[in-house]
């Protein structure tokens, strides 16, 4: 999938085009009474995004050669899962955004229900792509990667860590309790995303844990820089308002670190993430170049 000495813009870009090529071909363009609600899927689907959680499946499926084709499904699943949290992100009742990816948010080029809705159908979409058999042929794989993907979205995962964002709003959090928050609401998913290519190889002991690391030290990397990009970016990069965290006085590690002290920790957590792929040498160079990524990028 990733041939040896490509620069890392063309792999990300090669494993977007793909994924928003299946994602295309799983939301069918509208029709009926419901077409609405599908016009609303593919806007907070397609069109932009960074497709990191989709990467990520592709790249460790890569370590153990799986093929592309199995692993783009579940990057898939795991997009959608990821777009669906986006757009209930952006709900008047929670973040009440009104850009996203530089576009209209959900609800402001549809309406809160369509936007409600289209959430829940791209939600309920990742697990039906996941059941089905041409993700994998092993239905115990298939079944742990459901099991993997629902415990990742739920209330012990991105839901758990959104209600105590939200309830962070009230009340001052510790450092200990931001880096438990931002584990659940976004490093949950990434982790699922990093552990997928050993579940579609069935793959487990050390290098499935060396993968888990990984993902834990990359999901805190990639949380605190967004932290930094709400606080020091751009609309016009990001293509999204920035400054709301501080305006809704949520704690993050910039409030409560400052933005160096977050910005040096990003760093070192990208460099730990890194370390843990030791065990798989050459092959995790990709990896390697997302840890970078990670913490460089300006979106
Ligand atoms: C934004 O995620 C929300 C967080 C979990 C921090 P991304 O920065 O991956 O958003 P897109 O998919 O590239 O738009
Ligand atoms: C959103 O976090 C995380 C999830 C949707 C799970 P943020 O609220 O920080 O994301 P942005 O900054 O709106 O993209
Ligand atoms: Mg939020
Ligand atoms: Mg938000
Ligand atoms: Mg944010």
């Amino acid at each position: 999938m990733m041939p040896e000495g490509r620069d890392f813009a063309s792999a990300q870009a090669e494993a977007a085009l793909a994924v928003d090529e299946l994602l295309q071909a799983l939301l069918p363009e509208p029709a009926g009474h419901e077409a609405d609600l599908f016009r609303a899927m593919r806007h907070g689907t397609l069109g932009g995004g960074k497709r990191l959680r989709p990467l990520l499946v592709l790249a460790s499926a890569d370590l153990f050669a799986v093929s592309p084709s199995r692993a783009l499904r579940v990057g898939a699943a795991v997009e959608m899962v990821h777009c669906y949290s986006l757009i209930h992100d952006d709900l008047p009742c929670m973040d009440d955004d009104d850009l996203r990816r530089g576009r209209p948010t959900v609800h402001k080029a549809f309406d809160e229900a369509t936007a409600v809705l289209a959430g829940d159908a791209l939600l309920t979409l990742a697990f039906e792509v996941l059941a089905a058999p041409q993700t994998h042929g092993d239905a115990e794989v298939r079944l742990e990667l459901v099991r993997g993907l629902a415990e990742a979205a739920g209330g012990r995962g991105m839901v758990g860590g959104q209600a105590i964002d939200l309830a962070a709003e009230h009340r001052p959090l510790d450092l200990g309790s931001v880096t438990r928050l931002q584990q659940l609401k976004t490093g949950a998913l990434i982790a699922f995303a990093c552990g997928a290519g050993a579940m579609l190889g069935k793959i487990g002991g050390p290098l499935r844990q060396a993968l888990h690391a990984y993902a834990h030290d990359l999901g805190l990397a990639f949380q605190i820089t967004d932290d930094l990009l709400d606080a020091e970016g751009s609309v016009a990069a990001t293509g999204k308002r920035v400054g709301k965290d501080a305006a809704a006085g949520k704690a993050t590690f910039v409030s409560l670190l400052g933005i160096e002290p977050a910005r040096v920790q990003a760093r070192i957590l990208a460099r730990q993430a890194a370390r843990h792929l030791d065990p798989f040498g050459e092959r995790a160079g990709l990896l390697r170049e997302i840890a970078d990524f990670v913490i460089a990028r300006g979106q």
